[in-house]
């Protein structure tokens, strides 16, 4: 890609990136938060895809893929991040005040998206950390609620304070005037700390094998027949599930070909 050359004061906005204000910036813990800004006219995406962002400044700017936490209806883009001690964009990124600027790279794309999928009864979304991301934008997406009867998405952190977020977006759904009439008795959620007392303890993989995430929801267990799962989060936890479907006859799915489960890639924890 080439570079802009000017010798403009300003911060250098590279050639093929755009510079957006933030809006809004909330401290969930000192490892999490969540930031909210400007969306570009032009930027058109599916909700449960992600862009690349960076920070202006840099003639080669660090930029790391975000999934977009916001629905495709919001006049804004939200994200959620980790913050990283040293990390090459978390140690900065997690400066951002509003008014100041990130740059992003308006081309969106992912698997987390409702066409990688063959039609089902059940949306199953599993996540950990901020791989939740793209689930707070598939849950308040009306769409999903065309595709899917029910919709299951599940958090799992290590803290209580680190679900937070989950806890506020499923909250924010369910009262939305836009997509609330759809997620109202649809939407379930379940959200778990593994490292502290919970209302729900144990990572997910733990909490399927034995049953408690079934019976605790009150849902007939996993069935590729009719069930859909998306995944995102840490490796692990990403590995172990998929040791759990697969024998089950879950089929995982990309845009060209759909299939009964499907993974975020790019998605970095
Ligand atoms: P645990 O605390 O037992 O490691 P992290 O903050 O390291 O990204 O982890 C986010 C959450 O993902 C933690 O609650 C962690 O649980 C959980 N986790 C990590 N590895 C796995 C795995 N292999 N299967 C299920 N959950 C996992």
């Amino acid at each position: 890609m080439s570079e802009q050359q000017t010798t403009v004061t300003a911060p250098k906005i590279p050639a093929g990136l755009l510079a957006e204000q933030v809006t809004e910036v909330q401290h969930y813990t000192d490892r999490l938060f969540r930031f909210r800004v400007t969306r570009p006219q032009s930027l058109r995406f599916r909700s449960g895809e992600f862009v690349m962002i960076g920070l202006p400044g840099a003639e080669k700017p660090v930029m790391r893929a975000y999934s977009i936490a916001s629905p495709s209806w919001d006049e804004q883009l939200e994200f959620f991040s980790i913050k990283v001690p040293g990390g090459p964009l978390t140690e900065n990124l997690q400066k951002i005040k509003p008014g100041d600027q990130i740059l992003l790279r308006p081309k969106p794309t992912g698997t987390l998206v409702n066409d990688a999928l063959l039609p089902g009864k059940r949306l199953f979304c599993l996540s950990t950390g901020t791989g939740f991301a793209p689930f707070a934008s598939l849950i308040r997406d009306p769409e999903t609620y065309e595709k899917f009867e029910q919709v299951v998405v599940t958090h799992t952190c290590r803290t209580r304070d680190e679900l937070k977020y989950s806890y506020d977006t499923v909250k924010s759904t369910l009262e939305d005037p836009l997509v609330g009439e759809f997620a109202q008795g649809r939407l379930l959620h379940f959200a778990s700390a593994t490292r502290e007392p919970a209302e729900h303890a144990g990572r997910i993989t733990t909490l399927i094998q034995t049953g408690e995430f079934f019976r605790t929801l009150n849902i007939p267990p996993l069935d590729p027949a009719f069930d859909r799962i998306m995944l995102c989060g840490s490796m692990g936890m990403i590995r172990d599930v998929r040791t759990i479907i697969e024998p089950m006859g879950f089929v995982e799915g990309s845009n060209n070909a759909p299939g009964s489960f499907v993974v975020e890639r790019a998605f970095v924890g």
